[in-house]
């Protein structure tokens, strides 16, 4: 595996004829998971968006394993596993959970292609990875709970085998035992060099020790390196524009930003 992952130069992108965020240069390694917070607006989501392809470049660059988001779209598509935020997703889907994660397989293949013995085996086996109960298998997406919705949205998203694994607040209806879970079996992943990850948090307190790096966002980027060095007093001062207070607690920065969200 390549050593650097995803490489960001001078990022401008965004929407139609409006640039969102600017200035954005970062790298991600392999064997790293990188969390990406800021405020509301911060361009998080368009971040994610524009490795995707689905955001405007205006200028810069990215490149993903040296593939480039410009020319070589396709490939980076096949590299990287999305799951978008939250409402993003269409709730209603009448689909069975088996059938979404098999769908995470059928899509990157292209039109009309018919599950193989083997994709099933992939979907039972990535089922059982993100410990999602067999009973729940069969059942209509639209039936389960939050956290298990996006514990399935996850298997769809790695049961492909990405590279990369772009998450979008994957969080947002999780409890906290169950975000360290998903957080330790990707860490294993990650730890393996099965997969590199790049996540937009909303709380990053529960899971700082499992991020390698964070990259603090509002439009452009305010700090990046590890927890500690980015988690301070005065960079959430400028990216969110208030006072964010810091706890120590068992020797780690606890910054209580969590409670900000609309
Ligand atoms: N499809 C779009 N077309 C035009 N503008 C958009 C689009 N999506 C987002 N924007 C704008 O881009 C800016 C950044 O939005 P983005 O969704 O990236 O923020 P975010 O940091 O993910 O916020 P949140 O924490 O609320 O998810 C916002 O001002 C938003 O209105
Ligand atoms: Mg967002």
């Amino acid at each position: 595996m390549f050593d650097t992952v995803i490489k960001v130069e001078d990022l401008v992108a965004g929407y139609n004829n409006k640039p969102v965020i600017k200035d954005i240069s970062f790298s991600v390694k392999s064997g790293e998971i990188i969390a990406i917070i800021g405020p509301n607006g911060a361009g998080k989501s368009t971040l994610l968006k524009a490795i995707l392809g689905i955001a405007r470049i205006f200028s810069g660059a990215i490149k993903v394993l040296n593939y480039s988001v410009k020319s070589d779209l396709k490939m980076i598509k096949r590299l990287v596993g999305y799951v978008p935020q939250r409402e993003y997703v269409s709730f209603n889907v009448p689909l069975r959970v088996r059938d979404i994660v098999l769908s995470g397989i059928l899509l990157k293949r292209g039109p009309l292609s018919i599950p193989t013995k083997g994709d099933m085996l992939k979907v039972r086996r990535i089922l059982e990875s993100v410990n999602l109960p067999r009973d729940l298998w069969l059942k209509k997406f639209s039936e389960l709970s939050g956290g298990q919705q996006q514990k399935t949205l996850l298997a769809r998203a790695l049961v492909s085998e990405p590279k990369i694994l772009l998450l979008d607040e994957p969080f947002s209806a999780v409890d906290i035992p169950s975000q360290r879970e998903i957080m330790h079996f990707l860490r294993n992943m990650v730890d393996n060099n099965k997969l590199c990850v790049l996540i937009v948090l909303h709380d990053i307190n529960e899971v700082t020790d499992y991020i390698d790096k964070v990259i603090l966002l509002n439009k452009t980027v305010i700090a990046w390196g590890k927890p500690e060095e980015v988690l301070t007093r005065e960079n959430l001062k400028i990216a969110y524009g208030v006072d964010i207070e810091i706890i120590v607690h068992k020797g780690k920065c606890l910054a209580l930003i969590g409670d900000k969200h609309a």
